[in-house]
């Protein structure tokens, strides 16, 4: 499927399912050298990165944690800005190093905020690991260490990416036809 109707909104494919799929395994590669014999403690940020945070925590061979959290900051197809932890960490991280696993950057507030929140807790160190980053969006000092693809700022749907919720199950990345 090429194009698809979300809501009555159109969307093209954008990225396929299999180059996805090798990009989340480099990235796994990555962090697999980086923490090689180090406590790493993975922190998926729900609910987009629940794609990301499967396909890659299965390439990732370290003695490892994952933890779930939750924000929201999305309403439609436009950042409000308003961003809210309704699910928060509940296993310790501190001395460990903390790798948050995110679906998407765009104004960046969310990581940031996450970031802020994660660092009281005193963890050895802090990384980011994000599928896509749409740089001019980019609002705060941010420079993640684990990128997958920097995209245009245009509307992504798809693997984990929803539109008010839906689209979430979408294997490939659309983007909203203009
Ligand atoms: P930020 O706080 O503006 O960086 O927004 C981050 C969150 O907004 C991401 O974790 C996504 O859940 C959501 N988001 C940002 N851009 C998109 C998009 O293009 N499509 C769907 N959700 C998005
Ligand atoms: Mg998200």
């Amino acid at each position: 499927m090429q194009t698809i109707q979300v809501l009555g909104r159109t969307f093209d494919i954008f990225i396929q399912e299999d180059k996805i799929l090798s990009m989340v395994k480099t990235l796994a590669e990555s962090i697999n050298q980086d923490y090689a014999g180090k406590p790493v403690v993975f922190v998926a940020v729900l609910n987009g990165s629940f794609m990301l945070a499967s396909d890659l925590m299965k390439q990732i061979n370290l003695a490892c944690r994952i933890e779930f959290i939750k924000t929201s900051s999305y309403a439609g197809t436009q950042s409000t800005g308003s961003i809210k932890e309704l699910i928060g960490l509940k296993g310790d991280i501190t001395g460990h190093h903390v790798v948050i696993i995110e679906d998407i950057i765009d104004t960046g507030l969310t990581i940031d905020y996450i970031i802020n929140l994660l660092q009281e807790k005193n963890p050895e160190s802090i990384e980011v690991c994000s599928l896509l980053l749409k740089p001019e969006a980019l609002q705060v000092d941010l420079k993640p260490k684990y990128i997958g693809f920097e995209v245009e700022n245009k509307f992504l749907l798809g693997y984990g990416l929803d539109y008010d919720g839906f689209g979430r199950n979408l294997k490939h990345i659309y983007v909203e036809k203009s």
